[in-house]
């Protein structure tokens, strides 16, 4: 019997390959279908959750890679949809066709543990997420709106 704790609760996975990808355990087995798939090989990040407040690409995180660390989704990045980046990302209006935007979302929320005031170049470098869409000019200003919110 495997188990994983995902958003502050221990999930019991029963007899799975260690070697499956934590995106298929969360949307298919657990039912987290906010994290989605793009490219497979941690080329688009689209598939970005946290482990241990990290961001990671769960189409390249193993199970058996996770042990005892906590994952969190998007359905667990706070408890009623109002964190800081959520917000934000409200308020910019930032999704187009929104496929992209919970990775993005995972990615700048753990940017924003370590970078407290990402400049442009900072948001370059570190959201290497892709947007088909384009949408990066208000996913700049979003993450700056965060930033600001979560120094208060
Ligand atoms: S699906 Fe994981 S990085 Fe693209
Ligand atoms: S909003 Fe469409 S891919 Fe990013």
């Amino acid at each position: 019997m495997t188990s994983i704790n995902v958003n502050g609760e221990k999930r019991d996975l029963g007899e799975v390959d260690r070697d499956t990808p934590l995106l298929w355990i969360l949307r298919d087995q657990l039912g987290l279908t906010g994290t989605k798939y793009g490219c497979g090989v941690s080329e688009c990040g689209v598939c970005t959750v946290h482990l241990d407040g990290e961001a990671v690409q769960s189409c390249v995180t193993t199970v058996g890679e996770v042990g005892d660390s906590v994952v969190t989704t998007i359905e667990g990045l706070s408890d009623d949809g109002k964190h800081p980046v959520q917000n934000a990302w409200r308020e910019h209006g930032v999704p187009q066709c929104g496929y992209c935007q919970v990775g993005q979302m995972m990615m700048a929320a753990a940017m924003l543990k370590t970078n407290k005031n990402p400049t442009d170049e900072d948001i370059d470098s570190e959201m290497w997420n892709i947007c088909r869409c384009g949408t990066y000019p208000r996913i700049r200003a979003a993450i700056k709106t965060a930033a600001k919110e979560m120094q208060k």
